[in-house]
């Protein structure tokens, strides 16, 4: 008699990775090790790639409007952006380091980040792996902070954020221990682990902190925590903006509160401040 064998159609589904890719430059790092990383993932799947630094992404006009359920009168690529990672199963975001910081098209996305509440329910846990390339040594600055946020804010489950050395295009893949990297960073992708990171804060492992007095409050989790005289960070009160979709969307609420307060303030802001209306001369270019 022929055995029932379990049915195993879901793991044999291909899954979707989807690789933001935040560098210009074709068939430089953030692109090849990306590649690198996605030819180690154990797990069946297609590699979907978006250069960042194509799409049009315009500034947000914080006219509120998403936010109380409209649709975002910009019509720019942010829907087929959203679109695409709401359906990916795990997502790669890549960014090079161009001034102490992120590329900025990763800037203009978190500006729209309002958007994110709309897909929270379907990205939320989601793994993702964070990359930065640098070029020059220890001049990461706050580029992993800015992926972090992004991560953050769409409540995804980061695997492992990494900032990699690598100038010339493909150097982060010229040395074994380069390539090591990215083969582990793909087998952990879809598996339970992460890969920690040594310092950082500990609630989120975030590295950029802030020093409020003789505590550091974390710049993504706002975590509060001190340190103690073996060097140890001691956790001393949760930052209380990240969580599950329901605590995230509660953001949400406090925005839409706004309206109502804007509403009842309105004769006073306008008293504030409609007299700065006519001052100085506004140009534009030519
Ligand atoms: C405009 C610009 C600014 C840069 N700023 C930095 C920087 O602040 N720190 C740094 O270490 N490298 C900096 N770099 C170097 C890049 O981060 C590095 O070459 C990286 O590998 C580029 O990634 P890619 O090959 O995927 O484009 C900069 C490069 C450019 C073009």
């Amino acid at each position: 008699m022929n055995k029932i064998k379990p049915d195993t159609a879901i793991d044999r589904k291909p899954r979707t990775v989807l690789a933001l890719i935040a560098s210009p430059r074709t068939l430089g790092n953030c692109e090849t090790f990306t590649k690198e990383i996605s030819r180690h993932i154990p797990e069946v799947h297609t590699l979907r790639l978006i250069r960042l630094t194509k799409l049009r992404i315009e500034a947000c006009r914080a006219c509120y409007g998403c936010v109380v359920g409209n649709d975002c009168p910009i019509r720019d690529d942010m829907e087929f952006l959203l679109g695409e990672i709401a359906n990916a199963d795990a997502i790669i975001v890549a960014s090079p380091v161009y001034y102490l910081g992120a590329n900025a098209i990763i800037k203009n996305i978190l500006d729209r980040g309002f958007l994110f509440f709309s897909i929270l329910e379907r990205t939320y846990g989601k793994p993702v792996i964070l990359l930065n390339f640098f070029g020059m040594p220890g001049r990461v600055g706050m580029a992993p902070q800015m992926l972090e946020t992004f991560a953050a804010f769409l409540g995804l489950s980061v695997k492992a954020s990494l900032s990699i050395k690598a100038a010339l295009p493909g150097e982060a893949l010229m040395t074994k221990a380069g390539a090591a990297r990215a083969e582990q960073l793909g087998k952990a992708l879809f598996s339970s682990r992460k890969i920690k990171r040594k310092k950082g804060c500990p609630f989120c492992g975030c590295e950029i902190i802030r020093v409020a007095g003789k505590a550091f409050v974390c710049t993504v989790c706002h975590g509060t925590f001190t340190i103690d005289t073996q060097g140890t960070f001691v956790r001393k009160k949760v930052g209380g903006i990240l969580g599950p979709p329901e605590h995230m969307l509660l953001h949400r609420e406090w925005l839409r509160g706004m309206k109502q307060r804007f509403a009842e303030k309105k004769k006073e802001i306008m008293r504030t401040i409609i007299p700065y209306k006519n001052e100085g001369e506004w140009i534009e270019p030519g």
